[in-house]
């Protein structure tokens, strides 16, 4: 048998704890503590908007306060006397300082991080800097991720101000010149006249049509666009798109042809998106030489999506032009001098537009004798 241990400072406490005062103990410890945290609670919702060191001090404090409460309420009662109950309350205490002490340490170092964040963020261009504390860290990297997308738009709309001015300017100075040249008499043989006047109007036609397109692009980007939706077939959608693009691909001794696999039945804007697939189909006319296919599907895919496809025979897009495509202004070629049919690099801009006000997708494959655009869009439940 082991000895009884001796008394602490020779002072025995006059009575031992004993098992049937346990609840007694843990009801007054949890009553205080409740009351305690509650206190806390209410300070910290007044502290809320104050530095993150303070509200870590309220913890410490809350914690602290929480034992001793339940500590003195015990001496209290008489369980622990003497020596004992000064031991007890000089543990609590140094502990309470030490957890003080980490506390301190703890927010200077959040609110230093914190600091570190807010000047790098005044920084221009922002870069976040490294080694945060995980959740500022995703703070920082999630700003860095939205700047730098804002600075892409940014340069992107101010490519497209600059593009456009010059896409608008040589247009006009032609119609400018021809304009003052029928005025002047400068012209005046009937043939010129009347060649004159058929280029004024396709010019006015090409630039109003640009014009149309940018104000769409605009109401795109301002999240302005309504769109009516009702339940449409995308077969019907495909015979329309078609019997409107077959003259240009006449025209351009194009093949064109469509395949539908059923209704394809999706809820959507029949305006919008027959503006969405005119643009793919005129697109695939424009850059498939003469005798070749452009062929537009209609169908379900695998994952049960409804899907619109326009293949044509381009002979590929350049891999490293497939992601940038559907950007505002983008027209792949090098020199931006504008053709008799190159357009202002908008359309597919708009079509991606249109088809994700939709909830849908729109992608491009390199495929055969040139790529495939596809829209896929939610099918029409109980179909
Ligand atoms: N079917 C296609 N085959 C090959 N290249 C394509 C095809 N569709 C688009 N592109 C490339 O993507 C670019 C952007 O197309 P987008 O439709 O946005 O503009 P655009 O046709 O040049 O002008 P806009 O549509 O405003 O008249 C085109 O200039 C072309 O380089
Ligand atoms: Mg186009």
């Amino acid at each position: 048998m082991t000895p009884p241990e001796p008394c602490l400072g020779g002072t025995c406490p006059p009575a031992m704890v004993s098992v049937s005062e346990l609840p007694m103990v843990v009801a007054v410890s949890a009553g205080l503590g409740l009351l305690v945290a509650a206190a806390g609670v209410w300070a910290m919702g007044r502290l809320r908007t104050r530095s993150i060191g303070v509200m870590l001090a309220v913890v410490v404090v809350v914690a602290v306060a929480a034992t001793l409460a339940g500590v003195v309420a015990i001496t209290m009662k008489m369980i622990i006397e003497g020596a004992v109950k000064d031991f007890v309350l000089s543990v609590v205490a140094v502990g309470g300082l030490v957890g003080l002490g980490v506390a301190f340490v703890l927010a200077r170092r959040v609110v230093g991080e914190s600091r570190r964040l807010v000047a790098a963020v005044r920084d221009v261009p922002f870069r976040a800097p490294l080694g945060l504390p995980a959740e500022l860290q995703e703070i920082a990297s999630t700003l860095e991720e939205a700047y730098a997308r804002e600075r892409a738009l940014e340069g992107a709309r101010r490519e497209l101000v600059a593009w456009v001015s010059h896409d608008l300017r040589t247009p006009l100075a032609g119609l400018r010149a021809m304009a003052e040249a029928l005025e002047d008499g400068v012209v005046a043989d009937p043939a010129t006249v009347a060649r004159y006047h058929g280029q004024i109007k396709l010019e006015v036609e090409r630039l109003s049509a640009m014009v149309d397109d940018l104000f769409e692009l605009s109401r795109i980007h301002a999240g302005a666009l309504r769109l009516s939706r009702a339940r449409i077939g995308l077969a019907d959608l495909v015979a329309d798109t078609l019997a409107g693009a077959e003259p240009l691909a006449r025209a351009k001794g194009v093949v064109l042809t469509a395949e539908a696999t059923g209704a394809v039945p999706v809820e959507a804007d029949a305006a919008a998106l027959g503006r969405a697939l005119r643009n793919l189909v005129v697109n695939a006319i424009r850059h498939t030489p003469s005798e070749r296919a452009v062929v537009l599907r209609a169908g379900v895919d695998e994952q049960g999506m409804a899907c619109v496809s326009v293949a044509d025979g381009c002979g590929g897009i350049p891999e490293e032009d497939l992601p940038r495509v559907f950007e505002v202004a983008f027209r792949g070629e090098a020199a931006r001098t504008p053709t008799a049919d190159g357009g202002a690099g908008l359309g597919l801009a708009i079509a991606q537009g249109i088809v994700e006000a939709h909830d849908g997708m729109i992608g491009v494959v390199n495929e055969g004798p040139g790529c495939r655009f596809e829209i896929r869009l939610p099918l029409v439940s109980g179909s």
